[in-house]
């Protein structure tokens, strides 16, 4: 069992921190909440009180024989601070420790998350941003939060990412025991995710299981380490990663479009979309009907190969990443179709997990193999996608920065 710290700031986005603590608590961590004072004023000590099980202070008196000011930030594996407001940032930023949560991130030693929520102009403001890049500096994780609606009538840059991301980010941090580097700085990175559907009528398509799940935490996590991120985004029924340019497509040729467009200033591109490699030669203009006759069969047309394409138009420097979901036959296990896979391909990395029942896609953990062009195997065990995903970017930061 992993103890988290969960700092709470004062600011409406604290109701959501209780979603949080819940998902944390669910997925069976010790947690604490140290709310400051002003996180009161939104949410009650007797709503943590009851939700972590364990006695709630915002200042450092109270049980002062404990030394709760040590001893919390001692004990955590994870310290996360949901809602980050502009004055924590600045006063975690400054080293300050006038409260209970303050004097923990001081003497926290385990990676720290802060996830910020306040309006775009104080998000925006140097002073933010000064604190922020600090912050990062020394080695904490720093979400970049989500757009869409503010507290008032105003809209913008600010939002608290979904409890559901910042609990994976959480895990991510959790399963590493470290921190992530913020080493995509100045890079623009493009994710395709989900799977593509091919329409047979106005109600029916060719598609496949693809969630979406393990591109977006690629997209999440590539987001958190400074890259600019845009996400071609197939039939995908998840929250917009915080931070993230999503784009929004249904087929292959819609996704080799939107691909091909955001391609041509990226300096990553990571195809994790389980893209159909055929399509219904036309589209019934009209629901088809039942005739008694059996169906004749469907002419189908291949779709082309986005990666292919992309490892065709290549520009020096890109690092191109390929996923290859296999099963394995009689002759072949499923890193030998890898293997086989990355040569064909002639993309720099790629990385091959085996699906089936109950493997990879739809769930929320997964396995995998990184192979690279230049002979380099690195096994990624069983663990949350978001642990895949960072050590794909691992792997990837490794051939961009040597
Ligand atoms: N891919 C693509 N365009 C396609 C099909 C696949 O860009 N029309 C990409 C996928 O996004 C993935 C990689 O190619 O990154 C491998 O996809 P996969 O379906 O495993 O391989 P295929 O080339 O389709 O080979 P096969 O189906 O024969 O295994």
């Amino acid at each position: 069992m992993s103890s988290v710290v969960l700092g709470v700031g004062g600011g409406i986005a604290a109701y959501k921190a209780a979603d949080l603590l819940r998902k944390l608590a669910e997925a069976g961590h010790d947690v604490n909440v140290v709310p400051t004072a002003s996180a009161l004023q939104f949410v009650g000590a007797a709503t943590w009180a009851a939700l972590s099980h364990h006695p709630v202070s915002s200042e450092v008196w109270s049980e002062a024989d404990r030394v709760p000011h040590v001893q919390l930030g001692r004990q955590a594996d994870l310290v996360v601070v949901a809602p980050a407001t502009a004055d924590l940032l600045a006063r975690a930023a400054h080293g300050l420790a006038d409260d209970l949560l303050t004097n923990t991130l001081l003497t926290a030693r385990c990676p720290v998350l802060f996830v910020p929520a306040m309006h775009t102009e104080m998000w925006e403001h140097p002073a933010t941003v000064d604190n922020v890049a600090t912050l990062r500096r020394r080695g904490s994780v720093v979400m970049e939060p989500a757009s869409g609606r503010l507290t008032g009538t105003d809209t913008g840059k600010g939002r608290l990412p979904e409890p559901v991301q910042i609990a994976q980010l959480a895990e991510l941090l959790l399963h590493r025991g470290d921190a992530l580097p913020y080493d995509l700085a100045g890079l623009h990175v493009l994710v395709s995710a989900g799977g593509t559907r091919e329409p047979l009528d106005p109600v029916r398509f060719l598609g496949n299981n693809s969630s979406g799940r393990q591109g977006y935490a690629v997209a999440a996590v590539a987001a958190a380490r400074g890259a600019q991120v845009t996400v071609v985004s197939a039939n995908v029924e998840l929250p917009d990663p915080a931070g993230v340019e999503v784009v929004r497509v249904g087929t292959a040729l819609e996704l080799r479009d939107a691909i091909d467009k955001a391609a041509q200033d990226a300096d990553v591109v990571v195809m994790a979309a389980a893209v159909a490699d055929f399509r219904p030669v036309a589209q019934a203009a009209h629901k088809i009907k039942k005739s008694g006759e059996p169906p004749e069969p469907l002419p189908l047309e291949e779709n082309p190969d986005v990666l292919a394409g992309l490892v065709a138009a290549r520009r020096l420097g890109t690092v191109l990443v390929g996923f290859a979901a296999e099963t394995g036959d009689e002759q072949h296990t499923v890193l030998e179709l890898g293997r086989a896979k990355l040569a064909r391909k002639g993309c720099d990395l790629l990385v091959v997990n085996q699906v089936g029942p109950g493997r990879a896609f739809g769930q929320l953990d997964n396995a995998a193999v990184i192979l690279g062009s230049d002979g380099a195997e690195t096994v990624v065990d069983h663990g949350p996608k978001a642990a895949l995903a960072a050590a794909l970017w691992d792997a990837v930061a490794t051939r961009l920065h040597g």
